[in-house]
């Protein structure tokens, strides 16, 4: 069966890496989460000092970009690959509403979005992947046979990241979560350099009122549609 690149962006929480899990395991494909590297590039500038209250020392970050090195190493037992900062596991400290607070000030500095863009389309060459973020269809795979945009409402969204925070053991709130996500969306929307939007031959699903279930079956169906257009 030909093997194809699905790319799926959309706004924070929209449910892009649960649904992207899942296609991976049922198509035997490569996921990567390109968001978790931004993440990673946060965590290493909050690690060493470069983030600090609302002082963000970003001329500091780009001159020391060329110290971070990414990579995922796949987690059987998880499913699902995890992110290395310097061959370190950061799965679980990148994943903090302290780190998504400063996220899209570092994913906005092009030098990073450079480094990062790069190891993704080399990630990807050899098609078999999926990939979600805000601009993965527009920048990292254009030519990507599969295109998602995902969109669900900030209620719904902040609902969502605020019950996976709980359940980690975090102790945040209903109302910073949602601030956040409102910050974000406006953020990664409004960026000079690959802003989210949907590529012009993307798919948009609204998942606000679909289960988990529906979701998938939806988003398989597309799938099969498109290999056999491409067989
Ligand atoms: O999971 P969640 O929706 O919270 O976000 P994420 O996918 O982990 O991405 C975190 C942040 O990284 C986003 O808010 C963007 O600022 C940035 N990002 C980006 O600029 N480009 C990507 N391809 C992926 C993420």
């Amino acid at each position: 069966m030909n093997k194809i690149t699905i790319a799926i962006d959309g706004f924070s929480s929209t449910g892009k890496s649960t649904v992207a899990k899942q296609l991976a395991k049922k198509l035997n494909y490569v996921y990567v989460d390109s968001g978790a590297m931004y993440r990673a590039v946060t965590f290493y500038a909050m690690q060493n000092g470069l983030i600090s209250d609302n002082d963000f020392n970003s001329e500091a970050l780009i001159y020391q970009l060329s110290n971070i090195n990414i990579s995922f190493k796949y987690n059987k037992a998880l499913g699902f690959a995890e992110v290395y900062l310097n061959d370190i596991n950061i799965e679980k400290q990148i994943r903090t509403l302290e780190v998504s607070s400063f996220v899209s000030q570092v994913a906005a500095i092009s030098e990073v979005r450079l480094k990062l863009v790069e190891q993704q389309k080399k990630m990807g060459r050899d098609k078999g992947v999926i990939m979600d973020g805000r601009d993965i269809g527009t920048v990292v795979f254009p030519a990507a046979e599969l295109k998602l945009f995902m969109i669900a409402s900030a209620q719904t969204r902040a609902e969502r990241r605020f019950q996976e925070l709980i359940e980690r053991g975090d102790k945040v709130e209903y109302k910073e979560v949602l601030n956040n996500v409102q910050e974000r969306d406006y953020l990664d929307s409004n960026r000079e350099d690959s802003p989210l939007v949907k590529a012009e031959d993307a798919i948009e699903i609204d998942n606000s009122n679909m289960t988990l279930d529906e979701q998938f079956n939806k988003i398989l169906q597309l799938v099969k549609m498109t290999i056999e257009d491409c067989e």
